[in-house]
């Protein structure tokens, strides 16, 4: 990871910043990591989704000198309480995917502005920031999302292209004759749907924002309607970021032999525990087949994010860059971001720019 390497020589000199991470845990982390670790900075690491965590990772980082409360399966209460230890260690800095820490920083006694050791934070996904908007925090959040070299790059053509690598590797079909409903067309689900296309498939977007469905429509999709759509639907495919996405009305609609899958933030897209209500096995690793009476539907990677959980994510070229533009951020965020006004900001251009130049 070139890019990365050079972004980790310029990080200043993190010696007396402590820093807690809520990411998904997996073997391309390992660099960042290390670098923070090198460049004298403390770590202590948390998930931002349990099923994407790697305990060898996790081992692997610990012996570089990491600290840790993260394991594959933890549960909810777990997953919480990991949090909260995160923030007993007294971090200075916040680096978050999905805004957990936050999340648990506002919910203690005095909120978000409890004046606690937090002086600044980094946040990568549109959920995240979702959530921090409802936040009353009193330190700074930086978005590094919605940059044309994160979100233009990684969301826009990754999360598609790996997404449906992962289907085919896990199911062995491919999208040939099948129609695919993408529901929710950020950057994301445009990513998903034009491979979802270039691997030879039918494409349908649904999506709740007007002006979106119009983008979508000018793109050339068929724009549908749910819960009708879903009855033409052989692959149903959530990039929402949203919870109770693809609920009952709609699973009940799903023709004989149709697939379920999210790429989305969120692991409450699809619900799983209806469909869980019925009979249900795993027929093969990270496909659960599950009867409807006579209909019987297939979940993929439990309604995780199906890239992650049961692929490998991004190409290490693409990684290199989101990586690259995550360290350039961390270096300004311990010194000159730290002292933005609290709330939430879109990460400077000039940060990144030295990233990708
Ligand atoms: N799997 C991955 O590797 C990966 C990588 C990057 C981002 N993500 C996640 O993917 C999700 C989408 O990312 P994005 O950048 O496209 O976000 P975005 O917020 O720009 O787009 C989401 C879209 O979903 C639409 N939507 C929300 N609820 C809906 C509903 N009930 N029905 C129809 N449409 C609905 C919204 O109107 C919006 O247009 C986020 O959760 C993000 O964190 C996943």
């Amino acid at each position: 990871m070139p890019r990365l390497a050079g972004a980790v020589k310029r990080l200043p000199s993190l010696e007396g910043f402590r820093i807690a991470f809520s990411m998904h845990l997996d073997p391309k982390m390992i660099p960042f990591v290390e670098g923070v670790l090198a460049r004298g900075g403390a770590a202590y690491l948390t998930t931002c989704n349990p099923d994407t965590v790697r305990d060898d990772v996790v081992e692997h980082l610990c012996a570089q000198g990491a600290e840790a409360s993260a394991y594959r399966g933890m549960s909810m209460k777990e997953y919480r309480a990991a949090a909260d230890a995160a923030l007993e260690w007294e971090p200075t800095h916040l680096c978050e995917m999905g805004a957990e820490l936050s999340a648990a920083r506002a919910r203690r006694p005095g909120g978000g502005r409890d004046r606690g050791s937090v002086r600044g934070s980094l946040e990568a996904t549109g959920s995240g920031i979702s959530r921090i908007r409802g936040l009353d925090l009193d330190y700074p959040v930086f978005n590094w999302d919605d940059l044309p070299v994160k979100e233009g790059l990684h969301n826009r053509h990754m999360v598609g292209l790996t997404a449906w690598h992962t289907f085919f590797a896990r199911t062995g079909l491919t999208l040939h004759e099948k129609t695919v409903l993408v529901i929710g067309y950020g950057d994301v689900g445009a990513g998903v749907a034009d491979s979802a296309k270039a691997y030879g498939a039918h494409v349908m977007v649904a999506e709740r924002d007007p002006a979106r469905r119009l983008r979508a429509a000018y793109a050339g999709w068929e724009v549908a309607e749910l819960p009708e759509a879903a009855a033409r639907a052989d692959v149903v495919a959530t990039a929402t970021g949203a919870d109770g996405v693809v609920g009952a009305a709609l699973i009940d609609r799903l023709p004989d032999g149709a697939f379920l899958l999210n790429v989305g933030h969120r692991p409450g897209e699809i619900d799983v525990a209806y469909l869980r209500s019925h009979d249900h096995r795993e027929i093969i690793p990270f496909v659960e087949e599950i009867s409807l009476g006579d209909r019987r539907v297939y979940l993929l990677a439990g309604g995780s994010m199906l890239n992650l959980v049961a692929g490998a994510g991004d190409s290490l070229n693409a990684f290199d860059v989101t990586l690259a533009v995550l360290t350039e951020a961390l270096g300004f965020l311990v010194h000159e971001g730290s002292s933005y006004p609290a709330g939430l900001h879109v990460l400077p251009d000039f940060v990144w720019r030295a990233a990708v130049s």
